[in-house]
């Protein structure tokens, strides 16, 4: 949510942060800016609302003469995203200019003093009380000034800082909003994502939340808030830039969709041990007697990671016989959760910054839970903050909407169903059949991949609809879930998923000739029931899309289109399922033309609540 990007000591300033800017754009996109100081000493800003494009089509040929910026791309909280909001945001004299991740809690409160001390503000913003704070502050010292400025924030914050009075440093500090320093030869880097930086260094500091940092062109000193040195961990990140580019694809999110099948491969690499028929998670070993006690999991996530946990509950219930509670993150920190004393939290989020599940995961362990992460970024703020967990290693998902990070979600969450079920309930031979179907899937995955021309032509059909039905039951109501965020995601059209024999309880008043609804009817232990549910689909002329399993002749008699997904065992074919919905979802976002990697409104990682 939001991008900051900062530049000190390199020539070529701004194209270094545009460059930076247009890798950070997936995670907010609604207005972009950049600051430089010349070598006059002037602060110079151009800020644009939209793309990172249109800043850069804006600045055109703009070459000042300057080795010091910040860069900034947001998504919006308060104040709309119109140039005046975008950051970077000045103080009243326009000797500071600041970017913002983050949200200042108390601004209003801040915004009423600075102004009633003569303060002068410009935008809505929240994030413009600490330029004025700063300013406030200031005697001579920049570094003093930010960090006496964020001692009276509530909130969480990200934040570059420069100055004319000082332009020889960039300030940065972090409170649950992460930041880095880069070490790049013949200067230093600052973001809020190493993808910003990779292009330039693979060395990287990431700040811990309360400090705050002094970067100049080949030197950096961070301290806490509450000024306590630190003694900051030199990282080696291995990012392959490849990874981060559309490598031929039209969109990130249909090249992520076909790396599925060599995702999975890296998930599962290493961790099925065939011969004692269990999963091998190395995360969780420290964790072992706990995970053999426990007799409650809870599971934590938002949006797609939320509907991962769904099908992880249905998973681990099934094959280790504990009982799971899946919770949204969102609604888990303020309920007052009932935590029991032997309880495992797992957080599952793909970022591992979204402010709800580390919230969430936070409340969990006060209430003494042990937590583990479930996470795809390395690093990130809720795998170092949990105890022990897994990685999910789906690598960098740059579109919006979520698609090989769910799959790989859902494929650890069958590795620890495995690995707790061969602790209690289930018999070597079960495990053994288990560690072998897991096997089979990346090939599976691949065989519904190839079929994607065969979906594109259904999205054709249906793209000018304005409402869709999603229905599924068992492991498979949780995919119908996720099929109907994708459609709403990237096509804004209105999708609902639903369990199928729920649809008979109200949905079913929705549907007409005009209703498409995809009905994923595999041969799973339910599936008569869900035949029964398309025929009542067909009794009231709504179009049925179904995912049925290969060789099935019976539902091609009932559906009007069927997409076909090979056979696996019930707790798998999510893997399977999701596929369709996926491809689905973005050939109709194609279709209507819409903005897919980067979506309206939306933003990848939701680091504020
Ligand atoms: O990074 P996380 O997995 O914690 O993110 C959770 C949700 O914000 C995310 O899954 C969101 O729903 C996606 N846009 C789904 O495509």
């Amino acid at each position: 949510m939001c991008g900051i990007v900062g530049s000190i000591g390199k020539e070529d300033t701004v194209s270094i942060l545009i460059k930076g800017l247009k890798r950070l754009e997936y995670r907010g996109y609604d207005s972009a800016g950049i600051a430089v100081i010349d070598q006059k000493g002037l602060i110079l800003v151009e800020k644009r609302a939209g793309k990172v494009k249109d800043l850069e089509n804006e600045i055109g040929e703009w070459k000042p003469d300057t080795n010091i910026g910040i860069a900034h791309t947001r998504w919006a909280t308060h104040g709309e995203p119109n140039e005046l909001n975008a950051h970077p945001l000045m103080d009243c004299k326009n000797r500071i200019a600041l970017v913002h991740n983050g949200i200042i809690e108390n601004y209003g409160s801040l915004k009423k003093i600075l102004a009633d001390r003569g303060h002068f503000f410009r935008t809505e913003t929240d994030t413009e009380v600490l330029a004025h704070l700063i300013e406030e502050f200031y005697e001579g010292n920049l570094f003093e000034a930010v960090r006496q400025s964020l001692q009276e924030v509530e909130g969480t914050y990200g934040i570059a800082v420069i100055s004319s009075l000082e332009p020889d440093k960039i300030i940065i500090a972090r409170h649950g909003s992460p930041l880095a320093i880069g070490h790049s030869g013949g200067g230093m880097l600052v973001a809020s994502d190493t993808a910003a930086i990779v292009d330039h260094t693979n060395k990287v500091v990431y700040l811990e939340d309360r400090e705050i940092a002094q970067v100049s062109k080949d030197n950096y000193k961070i301290e806490t808030i509450e000024k306590v040195i630190v003694t900051p961990k030199l990282q080696i990140i291995e990012t392959d830039i490849k990874k981060i580019e559309k490598g031929g694809y039209s969109h990130f999110m249909l090249k992520e969709i076909n790396e599925q099948t060599q995702i999975i491969k890296d998930s599962i690499r290493g961790r099925l041990d065939r011969e004692s028929g269990t999963a091998r998670l190395d995360g969780l070993d420290r964790h072992k007697k706990q995970l053999i006690e426990t007799d409650n999991l809870i599971i934590l996530g938002c949006g797609t990671s939320y509907y991962a946990g769904l099908i992880g509950g249905y998973v681990i219930e099934r094959n280790a016989g504990i009982q799971v509670n899946v919770e949204y993150a969102s609604e888990f920190r303020y309920k007052n959760p009932v935590v029991r004393k032997n309880s495992i939290a797992f957080a599952i989020s793909q970022s591992g910054e979204t402010a709800d599940t580390l919230a969430a995961m936070r409340e969990a362990s006060r209430k003494g839970a042990v937590c583990l992460g479930i996470c795809n970024v390395v690093g990130s703020t809720i795998a170092r903050e949990s105890e022990g967990g897994v990685y999910i290693h789906a690598g960098p998902e740059i579109g919006v909407a979520s698609t090989k990070a769910f799959s790989a979600q859902v494929m650890v969450l069958n590795l620890i169903s495995l690995l707790l079920g061969r602790m209690r309930i289930m018999s070597y031979d079960e495990g053994k059949i288990y560690v072998d179907r897991i096997s089979e899937i990346p090939q599976k995955i691949k065989s519904v991949l190839d079929e994607a021309d065969c979906i594109k032509e259904i999205a054709k059909l249906y793209s000018d609809r304005n409402n869709f039905l999603y229905l599924g039951r068992g492991f498979n109501f949780p995919v119908a879930l996720e099929g109907a965020l994708k459609l709403k995601e990237i096509s804004y059209v209105h999708a609902e998923g639903y369990p199928a024999a729920e649809m008979k309880h109200g949905p079913i008043a929705l549907i007409d000739k005009e209703m498409p609804v995809v009905v994923i009817a595999i041969k799973d232990s339910v599936y008569s029931k869900v035949l029964g549910n398309i025929e009542e689909v067909k009794a009231r002329k709504g179009k049925v899309i179904a995912i049925a399993t290969e060789k099935d002749s019976e539902i091609q008699k009932k559906a009007d289109h069927v997409i076909y997904v090979p056979e696996t065992i019930d707790s798998l074919y999510p893997l399977l399922t999701v596929l369709p919905m996926q491809l689905l979802a973005y050939y109709i976002a194609v279709e209507r033309g819409c903005s897919i990697d980067q979506p309206r409104n939306l933003a990848k990682s939701v680091t504020v609540e």
